[in-house]
């Protein structure tokens, strides 16, 4: 297994691209699946995740063609509704071949994701949605085993909001009978970007961005061809680097309006942020003001940033209290941090941060994809060398962070 040795105490200056965001990617590319054409993603990023989904769609009957970040998908030849365990549990986002699936072939058997380190992650709304749309719903041997002849668009509300059954149910709704609301949906920038995508295949959707998006089902879909929109993550992720190493970096090619909450509580911890069209120039400061931070569904602050600035925190002047209220197992990065020095104290879904005054090296564990980046992060800055372990957790979505850090001058490398 690879593990990455980073070398703290070294600050960073330059520029870095930002790459396409995975979690717009993963749906856009599982929505090819809705057409039998070929469809052309631009601006993919090179991620674990994006091969996993790119071995369930082939593995589903669809041709794929990949050329540098040019992903192209046909789906004319989708014959296999079935979607086994060996494929999805590598990749819990799996479950949105789910209603493509239903929508395109009638019927679905796709294995249940089961949870992760960060929580239970079900599925029950997914498959709620799903239902109130006239799918017949089975769970037999790990399986959900879903059929309809036809969909009916109807009313949904989300007993709260999520993501990838946001997604799910739109891809559902896009081809059903009739007129779907759902009530109560995400507002993600992710969410918006599938819609704008499904529009330009021909759908009739509205209201993407906000919490109720209305669908008027169409006949068919054409294929599209598109490019998929930064990763707000990987930007906010170098953002808290350039904020706790103190430096002077620029972010090229973001989204800054998907970025406002991480901005700004950036900014509450004294960095100077400038944005510049696609652009954002950040410095960090001297001294590193604590703040207080809770994590909600978008506009509110991303729970996928938490770990990450819990480590700016960890080394900010004063006490910090950060509360997540998206997932019940999110701190997993907590004890590892303890190795490093931090001072944290957890109770429930809150976390107390005493910034300490430095960090020091030590091997660590990496336990999911956002809590790794932080090792990382807190790597850069601790005292000594730090030596984060089970990087594949990285790997699924981050594109050569080490090469990345290493361009800013970090003294970073992967050891194979
Ligand atoms: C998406 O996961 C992202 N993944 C996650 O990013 C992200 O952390 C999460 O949204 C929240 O922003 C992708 O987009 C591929 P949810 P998702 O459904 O859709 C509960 C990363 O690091 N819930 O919005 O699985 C659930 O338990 C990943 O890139 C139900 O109760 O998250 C959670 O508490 C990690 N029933 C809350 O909703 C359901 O049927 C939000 O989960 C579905 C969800």
């Amino acid at each position: 297994m690879d593990k990455i040795l980073v070398e703290g105490g070294r600050s960073l200056k330059g520029d870095v691209k930002i790459s396409g965001a995975k979690n717009a990617a993963l749906p856009i590319l599982i929505s090819s699946l809705l057409t039998d054409g070929v469809c052309t993603y631009r601006n993919v990023p090179d991620l674990k995740d994006i091969q996993s989904v790119k071995q369930l769609l082939s593995h589903l009957g669809a041709k794929i063609e990949t050329s540098g970040d040019v992903v192209q998908i046909d789906a004319a030849g989708l014959f296999n509704h079935e979607a086994p365990y060996d494929l999805v549990r590598k990749m819990r986002a799996s479950i949105l071949v789910l209603c493509p699936l239903v929508a395109r072939l009638k019927r679905a058997r796709v294995s249940l994701p089961g949870g992760c380190a960060i929580g239970a992650r079900p599925i029950n709304l997914h498959l709620k949605g799903l239902a109130s749309l006239g799918a017949s719903i089975e769970l037999n041997h790990g399986y959900v085993e879903a059929s309809a002849d036809f969909l009916k668009g109807s009313e949904f509300y989300f007993d709260m909001p999520t993501v990838t059954g946001t997604e799910n149910l739109l891809m559902a709704a896009v081809l059903a009978k009739g007129v779907t609301v759902l009530r109560n949906a995400a507002r993600e920038p992710e969410i918006v970007a599938l819609v704008e995508v499904l529009n330009q295949m021909g759908a009739n959707i509205k209201g993407a961005g906000t919490s109720i998006i209305t669908i008027e089902g169409v006949p068919s879909l054409k294929p599209v061809s598109v490019s998929i929109i930064p990763d707000r993550i990987e930007a906010g992720t170098f953002m808290v680097a350039a904020a706790l190493t103190r430096s002077d970096i620029r972010l090229l090619n973001c989204e800054p309006d998907h970025m406002k909450g991480m901005i700004h509580k950036l900014r509450q911890t004294g960095s100077d942020i400038q944005i510049e069209g696609k652009n954002i120039r950040i410095k960090g400061a001297d001294e590193i003001r604590s703040i207080d931070l809770k994590t909600l569904p978008y506009p509110g602050f991303p729970t996928d940033m938490q770990a990450q600035f819990m480590v700016l925190m960890s080394v900010a002047t004063g006490l910090s209290m950060i509360s997540e209220t998206v997932f019940e197992n999110r701190f997993i990065h907590v004890c590892e941090l303890r190795r490093l020095g931090a001072d944290i104290t957890v109770s429930g879904n809150t976390a107390i941060v005493k910034g300490v005054k430095a960090l020091s090296g030590a091997p660590v564990m990496a336990t999911d994809l956002r809590a790794s980046a932080s090792l990382i992060l807190a790597g850069l800055v601790a005292r000594g060398s730090t030596e984060v372990n089970r990087v594949y957790h990285l790997d699924r979505g981050y594109e050569a962070i080490e090469e990345k850090f290493g361009k800013l001058g970090a003294a970073i490398k992967r050891i194979r």
